[in-house]
């Protein structure tokens, strides 16, 4: 029965039987013995098949095929089906990549990625027959825009699977980014996503373990010089641009490089938090400011090392003299006093710069910055009144490590409105006034 309908049914000319056939592929390799399923696949040749399917199917057969060829590579004797050794075999996929049109290559290139984030041990695999470098080929050779931006894409998928930073570094994805990203004659939205991916892959919690400082410093320099070009027009890539290094300055190594650069990469980030002219900007830089003083981090990650923190000192109390404001107590106060998100963002900031002495100091010397984080009936969505809650914590604890302080009538009063905010609770007063069981059982029902 499995040759039968199944054979015929992968090179049918009704797309909806060549979809059937690859469902019905998968469903064998799920529900049978393993190693009977596999035998049939090659005994059948049916992955040269499923290949075709992937390649010059419409979409859903493209799909339902990489999905049974998943299934597939998920076995041991399968994954040497799909990821041949001898890079001569016809279905090695180099080879097919080479033969495609550059839509179906994109296909190919989709699959790979599937195969990528389908495990670790697949993944390694993949990174061990060296097809990823058919990612970077593609992006390289074309010059056609939608071409470049959907391997983009892929790539972005890749960047965020768990395991990815530990076989990036085996490839020269990261140089490739940095060039996508330097290259002033490519369309912004593809340096935008560049740096955006480039952002996810330096991000993760594992990149300094694989990663070399190099490639953390180029793509650094690549983002760096574009913020040249950027001062007047191209805010979305300029929001990217921000947002990106907050991605790479979320860990305690990442924000020290980001500070410590010649100049300082961060400074970019500092100038743009406290510009209200530009809303987008200065919500993507003010998240950015809030990953690199540590809001993510917990314990001794969240305070850098003596120049990282020089560095961040000087360059927020630089930005505040520049300004009418002055202080960065009254920088900090303005993010306060804008509109909701602005807000929530700078409760971000708040929380993560206050475990410096400095920003302590700034933020008890302003009663008003007490007065707004305290208010419980300030915030009225849920993100906004747990940040401003998390705000408060953040003050208290830090507060509440100085006897000196804790000790002096002067701040008593400030040390008892944030007592009560926090014993509030992140949604404070609202908590009764709201029907919450009525929605609880809607939502279940
Ligand atoms: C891409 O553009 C460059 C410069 O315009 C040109 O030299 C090159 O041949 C083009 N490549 C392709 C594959 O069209
Ligand atoms: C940092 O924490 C915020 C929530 O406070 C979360 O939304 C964000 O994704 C986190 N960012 C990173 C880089 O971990
Ligand atoms: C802090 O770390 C940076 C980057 O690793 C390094 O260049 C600098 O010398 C360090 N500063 C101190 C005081 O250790």
């Amino acid at each position: 029965m499995f040759q039968a309908f199944v054979l015929v049914g992968l090179v049918a000319d009704s797309q909806k039987v060549r979809r059937l056939a690859c469902i019905a592929i998968s469903s064998l390799l799920e529900n049978t013995d393993k190693t009977i399923a596999v035998q049939l696949v090659l005994q059948h040749d049916v992955y040269p098949l499923l290949l075709s399917c992937c390649i010059d199917g419409d979409e859903q057969v493209a799909a339902a095929s990489s999905e049974a060829i998943r299934n597939l590579a998920g076995y041991e004797e399968g994954l040497g089906i799909v990821l041949p050794a001898s890079t001569s075999e016809a279905t090695h996929l180099g080879n097919i990549a080479e033969k495609c049109s550059s839509l179906g290559r994109v296909r190919v290139l989709a699959l790979i990625v599937r195969l990528f984030s389908a495990s670790r041990s697949v993944a390694s695999e993949v990174s061990r027959s060296g097809i990823l470098s058919l990612l970077e080929a593609e992006v390289r050779n074309t010059n056609d825009t939608l071409v470049t931006l959907s391997v983009l894409e892929l790539i972005y998928e890749l960047a965020e699977v768990e395991h990815s930073a530990e076989f990036v570094s085996k490839t020269s994805l990261l140089q490739l980014l940095s060039s996508v990203i330097s290259n002033d004659a490519a369309d912004s939205i593809l340096r935008s996503r560049a740096m955006m991916i480039a952002g996810r892959f330096l991000s993760k919690e594992n990149a300094f373990a694989f990663i070399d400082e190099s490639s953390f410093r180029s793509v650094l320099s690549a983002i760096d010089r574009r913020f040249d070009f950027l001062e007047s027009q191209a805010a979305d890539e300029c929001e990217c641009a921000l947002e990106a290094l907050g991605q790479i300055g979320s860990s305690f190594q990442g924000a020290t490089i980001v500070l410590t650069t010649a100049p300082p990469t961060a400074r970019h980030i500092v100038k743009a938090a406290f510009d209200r002219q530009q809303h987008g900007k200065q919500l993507a830089a003010l998240h950015s400011l809030g990953n690199i003083a540590g809001e993510n981090r917990t314990g001794n990650t969240v305070l850098l090392n003596s120049t990282a923190e020089d560095t961040l000192r000087s360059l927020i109390y630089d930005e505040a003299s520049k300004t009418s404001k002055l202080t960065p107590s009254g920088l900090l106060l303005s993010v306060l006093q804008q509109d909701s998100e602005i807000r929530i963002a700078g409760y971000r900031v708040i929380s993560g710069l206050v475990a410096r002495p400095w920003c302590l100091t700034e933020i008890i010397s302003k009663p008003e910055i007490i007065a707004l984080v305290t208010n419980t009936h300030r915030e009225t969505h849920k993100i906004g009144m747990e940040n401003r809650h998390r705000c408060c914590e953040a003050i208290y604890k830090v507060f509440a490590l100085s006897s000196k302080l804790m000790g002096d009538p002067a701040f008593a009063d400030m040390a008892s409105k944030l007592e009560e905010a926090i014993r509030r609770g992140p949604y404070g007063a609202r908590k009764h006034a709201e029907a919450q069981p009525m929605v609880v059982t809607a939502d279940r029902f």
